[in-house]
């Protein structure tokens, strides 16, 4: 071990995550010291590092990283999220961490679980939880950082995390590219902003990548639709996603899916990778978390979940298969205006995304009274204009909706939205109906669409759901004529006498 200077930071778990990270702080000047498990790991990576601007020091003990590390400590741990985190930090808390060192978790770890480290390691040293978002690219030369922990313990951190985050132009919002090895980017704003307290950083970026999901699924299908009305070769449709790149749909996502649709695959040159790769989508469960938290909260982020689901039902591959031979959808064959349709789709995607993003920040608002933290939702929209894998322009225009109206209700309420969806949203209908039509499954399309529709709806079917559980079950119904709370049932079916209608203050069990 190198002992000449102590290390700014450390760092626990050389997979390819924690080394890109790794190398990335120590292209920023910082020295870091750096443990894996597995050692001989640890000593290829600094074997083949050898000239970092801040300098790698390689540790192979624990104690030999907290003695390499000057205090207050910081340590980030990347390892797989769950068990492992608490191993780790209990392993450190024996080996001499102190009360004012600062762990840092950068895994996916589900929120709950950093509220409640943050309680049971509180005196044995000050636990965070940061999201990390930009895949190992972004990791290794600017990723967005969400942090959450004790407020305090932030100032530490902010220096370091500033200087590794992806920077955006400060006039136009876009993501700055051109961040090279030990050539940091000058005059960016960071996409790192302090979130909140305890599990605020981990939580936000769950709903990250809930948007994450919605972001993909909304584009596969936008392809599909163009793939199978249209007859578009892969490499055809390349040409449209990268077309839409250049307009209100500017975003990663939407740039990495041209790059792929026009790959041949190398087996079969004379054919798209994208033919041949089987038709089921994993996952490692934030999608999930997001949506279940919106059903915990009474959330509607019905098209986030939709996105979930459309991963499940792609991955009974065998089922589908065999349910293709039996069960059977309408004839349909698209005859109208090719360019039309692609418009269309691309309006289809432009308004979905747009309720997306508005079913993750509710998420969020409602979070916020959950679990007391206070969000600054024009930085959190800041914050992913660079880095993470949602990046996009779009990002820029939530980011003035919120400096606009800091506590908006709803996206979909921003003067700036509401006019997007006002001039696009006859197309996306259209899309929507011709899917039906054709027996195309857009559930992502079709359940935004459902979204907005129910959001601006002042009058909805529950009236009629009311009577129904009251009717089965004595659940009671709140009345148009009488002010809210004040619940009735009716001993169905009744004659229309009021004085049969039995008046209850009480609570409906
Ligand atoms: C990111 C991503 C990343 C996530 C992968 C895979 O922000 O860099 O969200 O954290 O792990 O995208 O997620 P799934 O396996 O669930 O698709």
């Amino acid at each position: 071990m190198a002992t000449e200077k102590l290390a700014d930071i450390g760092l626990i778990g050389l997979a390819v995550m924690g080394e890109n990270l790794a190398l990335n702080i120590a292209d920023h000047g910082f020295r870091v010291a750096v443990y894996n498990r597995t050692t001989q790991v640890m000593k290829d990576f600094i074997a083949a590092n050898p000239d970092t601007p801040g300098g790698l020091v390689g540790c192979a003990t624990l104690p030999e990283l907290l003695a390499a590390i000057k205090k207050p400590r910081k340590i980030i741990i990347l390892v797989k999220a769950g068990p492992a985190v608490d191993a780790v930090t209990r392993q450190l808390m024996d080996d001499g961490l102190e009360k004012d060192d600062l762990v840092i978790d950068c895994g996916n770890s589900l929120w709950t679980d950093t509220i409640r480290r943050e309680k049971d390691y509180a005196g044995h040293c000050r636990f965070f939880g940061s999201g990390v978002s930009g895949g190992e690219i972004g990791a290794r030369f600017g990723p967005s950082l969400m942090p959450g922990g004790d407020a305090q313990a932030w100032q530490h951190l902010e220096p370091i995390w500033k200087a590794i985050a992806a920077k955006v132009d400060p006039e136009t919002g876009k993501a700055i590219e051109t961040a090279k090895p030990g050539q940091p980017v000058v005059g960016g704003i960071p996409c790192t902003a302090y979130i909140g307290e305890n599990g605020a950083g981990h939580y936000v970026k769950m709903i990250h990548n809930g948007i994450e999901y919605i972001d993909m699924q909304l584009i596969s299908e936008a392809y599909f639709l163009m793939r199978n009305l249209l007859g578009a070769a892969p490499d055809q449709l390349a040409q449209t996603f990268a077309r839409w790149n250049e307009g209100d749909l500017d975003s990663y996502l939407i740039e990495i899916t041209a790059d792929i649709l026009k790959q041949r695959d190398p087996q079969k040159p004379d054919s798209f990778l994208v033919d041949h790769i089987l038709d089921t989508a994993q996952q490692k469960g934030t999608g999930k978390w997001t949506s279940v938290n919106a059903l915990d909260m009474g959330i509607p982020a019905n098209a986030i979940a939709e996105a979930v689901f459309a991963r499940n039902l792609s991955a009974l591959k065998d089922e589908r298969v065999e349910a293709s031979k039996q069960l059977v959808g309408p004839e349909y064959s698209y005859s109208g205006n090719r360019e039309e349709l692609i418009d269309s789709v691309r309006d289809a995607l432009y308004c979905s995304k747009i309720c997306a993003y508005a079913q993750g920040f509710q998420l969020m608002r409602a979070a916020e009274s959950e679990y007391k933290w206070k969000f600054d939702f024009a930085s959190i929209a800041a914050i992913w204009r660079g880095g993470c894998i949602i990046r996009a322009h779009f990002l820029q225009k939530i980011t003035d909706a919120y400096r606009r109206e800091p506590r908006l209700l709803n996206l979909l309420l921003d003067p700036y939205f509401k006019e997007q969806i006002q001039k696009t949203q006859s197309r996306w209908r259209s899309v929507v109906a011709i899917a039906a039509q054709a027996g195309i499954a857009v559930p992502a399309f079709m359940s935004a669409l459902a979204y907005y529709d129910g959001y601006r709806s002042a009058q909805l079917p529950a009236n009629l759901l009311q009577a129904q559980r009251d009717y089965f079950g004595a659940h009671t119904y709140e009345r148009t004529d009488q002010p809210r709370g004040r619940l009735f049932h009716l001993d169905w079916p009744a004659p229309d006498r009021p004085e049969l209608a039995i008046a209850n203050s009480g609570k409906s069990d």
